[in-house]
């Protein structure tokens, strides 16, 4: 028995040391708080995947990638979807708590997620935020996502190049409206404000008008809700879109768009196709994120300006072999990651703690480089089809 489970450890080393590719450098001793479930119990160890939505594309491939991450390194995975609803999410959270999962991938739908993590914390499950922060917890220590101030900052840079900010003077200004992500999800804030580090000091200058509500950040929280699409649902930016055009933008013809992500960009693009303004496919310029499938076509073909290609298929990796790490009571080490510091430590900032945060590079995605996710892997085999 002592011989089998010497063999296990042995063999759960290697499969993480191969996963890492051989670059990471795991250290020894304490996790920093959470872990301790101990190298030999990793084989059976389940692992709760709590994934927030399936209506935005990503998270059915993020949830099947951690799933399939996990796997291979001998875990069992269950998967869940929360349907953007938080209670829902809690009792899929319960559930695997009663199944007994000793840790815990968390992409939240709002911060009502924080009474479930307690509830991990005080049955010692580790929990990873996966992509998402959570918001108002003090009971976890662990955060894994992309830089979503420079996912913000190409959103910024995509229309500065679009529409050619450098060169334009105020006598003939542009003109651009903004939309914002879920008000219930931290990501939201950081995109936008990232954006706008871009955006303001040609708004400042009066080279870009915008139309519509104009928070300046994320902090202006009264125009921010205002601009904010709730749960990321694409009939809510297409209503306000449509109530845009046939308002305050009714006399002007947009110059630019700033969507938050792909599934937005979309329903945004389409509601200014049924505008006689844009109907001709002059449209504006359009801004995303997460290089879905049909924004990338669309990119292809001209019609979506840019999005923002994030390796979700990377950070399932990554936060995977987070996880193992910190079963093993390893300090973590991940490779292709950066931990937060310095002005971007805030990004691990839940109010209560300053979680850790491990960074992936996100990628500016325009016509002229859209074959990168292609190559990356990104797209099923019937996307990958379609945009051939
Ligand atoms: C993610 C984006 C996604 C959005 C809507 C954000 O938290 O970072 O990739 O588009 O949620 O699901």
């Amino acid at each position: 028995m002592k011989k089998l489970s010497m063999i296990l450890i042995v063999l759960v080393a290697i499969g993480s040391l191969g996963f890492a590719k051989g670059g990471s450098q795991p250290g020894a001793g304490a996790s920093g708080g959470q872990g301790g479930a101990g190298a030999s119990s990793a084989q059976s160890l389940l692992v709760g995947i709590a994934m927030p939505e399936t209506h935005v594309q990503r998270w059915q491939k993020d949830g099947a990638n951690l799933k399939a991450a996990l796997e291979r390194l001998g875990y069992r995975a269950e998967v869940a979807y929360g349907d953007a609803d938080q209670n829902r999410q809690n009792q899929q959270i319960q559930n695997f708590l009663t199944n007994g999962a000793k840790v815990l991938i968390v992409g939240n739908v709002n911060d009502g997620v924080s009474s479930a993590i307690t509830d991990a914390a005080q049955d010692q499950v580790v929990v990873i935020a996966y992509d998402r922060l959570i918001m108002n917890s003090a009971d976890y220590d662990y955060y894994i996502t992309f830089n979503n101030y420079k996912v913000g900052q190409f959103q910024g840079q995509g229309l500065e190049t679009a529409l050619k900010l450098k060169e334009a003077g105020a006598d003939a200004p542009k003109y651009i409206t903004l939309f914002a992500g879920s008000p219930t999800d931290n990501n939201a804030k950081f995109f936008f404000d990232g954006a706008m580090s871009v955006l303001n000091p040609y708004i400042k200058s009066g080279v870009l008008k915008v139309i519509g509500p104009y928070p300046e950040t994320s902090a202006d929280n009264a125009n921010f809700q205002r601009i904010a699409t709730e749960n990321w649902l694409a009939p809510v930016a297409k209503t306000r879109m449509e109530n845009l055009l046939n308002n305050d933008a009714a006399n002007v013809v947009l110059d630019g768009i700033l969507a938050p992500n792909d599934t937005l960009a979309r329903a945004i693009i389409e509601a200014c196709l049924s505008d006689a303004k844009y109907a001709d496919g002059k449209l504006p310029v359009v801004t995303g994120q997460d290089a879905e499938a049909d924004s990338v076509l669309s990119i292809k073909n001209g019609q979506q300006y840019m999005t923002v290609f994030k390796d979700t298929a990377k950070l399932a990796e990554a936060a995977v072999l987070l996880a193992d790490q910190i079963v093993k009571g390893q300090a973590p080490s991940i490779p292709g990651a950066t931990l937060a510091s310095g002005d971007l430590a805030s990004i691990g900032d839940t109010g209560k703690k300053r979680v850790k945060a491990y960074l992936l590079e996100p990628v500016i995605i325009t016509q002229s480089n859209w074959q990168v996710p292609l190559d990356a892997g990104h797209f099923t085999p019937d996307e990958a089809a379609r945009l051939k």
